[in-house]
């Protein structure tokens, strides 16, 4: 994700930015760039590509600074390129500003900016906030003023620091869901979006909160809430070292990977609920609306953890939005001879947006005519680029090999395209339509509620450890959970774990059953929780050992199940949300526990681009 890093003082910035910068590499970017004032200028220096890249092309008069700001970018809105990299500046490049988050209304903030004669450079919705910082400034004449002032006017998520020709000593930040960190330095003061960036320089911080804005300079720093009250802030020292800020302190990306979830959940709904209409919006696809709305049918593609997220969209939209849907591996759609022609939508879906067979299945569905669409995460990637247009997810880079929060944005992409097209089509109606979005709204407290769990998953993963073979039981939503539960355990403890629909297993997999072959039922209470008790009585009467993944209100589960680990009742179709997160969570800590490396697994690959 984005990072940012300031500073304010007496010694040279640039040195102290760079290296700020450098230490978020871990994070993931597409470019970077840094703005210092010197001499009573605003200097500006930004690149696609790497810190090293961006450092060695600084001219000579960035050397003498003593105040500047630095980010990496990792792409939301706009792709990665030099001109979309941050700092954004205003119209008199006298303000610059870098920033984390996505600004949701920053189309409405630029067409009002556009009238009043602004000119944006950019395809970033970060550019609508320095304009309109520039906006109160002429008013203010006060860039704390100025930035408090503008931020008001903001919907969405944003860390963010700011510096002005105008007042060469002072930066200005400010957050609001996404984190920012002061580092209180001798008459020197940094900003940073992770502590990683600042504690070879200081290990005394401020942790700001939402809502607050700072403003520092040399002398000293003052903090207030946006809406202008004042705010005393404590100063705390960090303990952690680096590698553990890295990974957020937990001790492994995907563990921080899986606990992002209620907040990667959360940007993928970013600015996409319309609560009115009950319905989404989704800005990519706006183009395409009539050629998917005319399709005789979708075809999903992708592989691995997306091919399931497939499997879920496909349930939903045919159910939802009564579009018939297939669904298929890219590796298969390419070499088959597809039949797929101008009257058909492909959906692409791909966390990396580079895996080499689901890139060739696009290209053998766009040279037959079909409209294309991604669902993707890295912006800027080949599928987003190659798409006729398409949803990303705003999960962030994901690091741990095993995909976990790129599955769950990937299917709450699908919901949003489901409610889409079902309000569009009419099989959805408003007030259905306004309980899914009520319902999406919540969803990220849900899987908040679900990631409390975690002590009991422990405890299951030490019971099981030893066990050489699981079988994973679901129906209808939560078939594919199934599937993507055994996925991630094979994936990084090497134990052998079979998916499957749960009424299938008296057609083979039933004569595997004993205390050995632990059985995980994923059972929410949704349309098919009857049927699949049914089958719990099948495997209990084998003697099976049964975890279950449970409604919180279903008593019932307790006498038949040895584990039960509970999911907040949800929408039928938004079940596999949450259900998915206490299987990551298991497949963890069994992998720990046997000592395996959960971040890279052996023989795997986090973005596989070659056939
Ligand atoms: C690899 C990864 C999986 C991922 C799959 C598809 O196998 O290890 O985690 O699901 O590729 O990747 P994509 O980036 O296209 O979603």
């Amino acid at each position: 994700m984005c990072g940012i890093v300031a500073y304010v003082g007496q010694k040279p910035a640039l040195p102290i930015l760079l290296d700020g910068l450098k230490r978020l590499e871990y994070r993931g970017y597409d470019s970077a760039g840094v703005a210092v004032v010197t001499d009573g200028h605003l200097l500006i220096h930004k690149k696609a590509g790497k810190v090293r890249d961006v450092a060695a092309g600084i001219p000579m008069d960035f050397e003498a600074a003593t105040i500047g700001i630095g980010h990496t970018r990792w792409a939301t809105h706009g792709e990665p390129s030099d001109t979309n990299a941050h700092p954004h500046f205003d119209c008199a490049g006298e303000i610059a500003l870098v920033h984390n988050g996505i600004i949701e209304n920053y189309a409405a903030i630029k067409s009002k900016l556009e009238a009043g004669g602004h000119v944006f450079k950019t395809q970033t919705d970060t550019e609508a906030l320095v304009h309109l910082v520039e906006d109160w400034y002429r008013v203010s004449h006060d860039l704390f003023t100025a930035v408090r002032l503008a931020l008001l006017e903001v919907h969405g998520a944003y860390g963010i620091a700011v510096v002005s020709s105008r007042e060469p000593s002072r930066v200005v930040a400010a957050r609001k869901g996404s984190p920012l960190v002061l580092g209180i330095g001798n008459g020197e003061y940094f900003v940073a979006s992770d502590p990683a960036a600042i504690i070879s320089n200081t290990r005394q911080v401020v942790y700001l909160e939402d809502g607050e804005i700072v403003s520092l300079d040399p002398s000293g720093y003052v903090t207030k809430t946006i809406q202008n009250a004042d705010v005393m802030k404590k100063v705390m020292e960090v303990t952690l070292e680096l590698e553990q800020i890295e990974k957020g302190g937990y001790d492994h990306f995907m563990l921080k990977e899986i606990h992002e979830q209620p907040e990667t959940i959360m940007n993928t709904l970013r600015g996409r609920l319309n609560e009115k209409e009950g319905t989404a919006r989704l800005g990519g696809l706006r183009e395409l609306t009539d050629r998917i709305l005319a399709a005789d049918r979708f075809t999903i593609t992708a592989c691995g953890t997306s091919w399931h997220a497939g499997l879920v969209g496909q349930y939903m939209l045919e159910q939802y939005a009564r579009i018939p849907v297939r669904v298929e591996y890219a590796s298969e759609f390419r070499y088959r001879n597809p039949i797929v022609g101008p009257s058909d939508v492909v959906w692409l879906i791909s966390q990396s947006g580079e895996t080499a067979d689901t890139l060739a299945a696009l290209r053998e569905a766009r040279a037959r005519g079909a409209t294309t669409a991604g669902i993707v995460n890295v912006v800027g990637s080949s599928i987003a680029r190659e798409t006729d247009g398409g949803t990303y997810l705003h999960a962030g880079p994901e690091i741990g090999v095993a995909s976990t929060k790129a599955f769950t944005s990937q299917l709450t992409a699908l919901s949003l395209i489901t409610l889409m097209l079902g309000r569009l089509r009419g099989t959805i109606g408003p007030d259905q339509g306004r309980a899914i979005v009520h319902e999406l709204e919540i969803l990220p407290e849900k899987a908040e509620k679900v990631l409390e769990q975690e002590q009991t998953v422990r405890e299951i993963a030490r019971e099981f450890q030893s066990i050489r073979n699981f079988l994973y039981l679901g129906r209808g939503y939560n078939f594919p959970v199934a599937l993507e539960g055994a996925l991630k355990l094979k994936e990084i403890s090497y134990i052998h774990a079979e998916g499957y629909p749960a009424a299938e297993m008296k057609h083979g997999p039933i004569a595997l059953i004993d205390r050995d072959m632990p059985v995980v039922f994923i059972t929410p209470r949704d349309g098919t929780y009857k049927k699949v008790l049914s089958n719990i009585q099948e495997v209990k009467a084998r003697k099976g050992r049964l975890i279950a993944v449970a409604d919180e209100n279903d008593q019932e589960i307790t006498r038949l199940a040895d584990f039960v680990l509970r999911v907040p009742h949800t929408l039928d179709f938004l079940t596999p949300i949450l259900t998915i997160i206490p299987l990551q969570l298991l497949a963890y800590y069994i992998a720990i526990d046997r000592g395996c490396n959960v971040d890279q697994p052996r023989n795997l690959a986090k973005s596989v681009t070659v056939e």
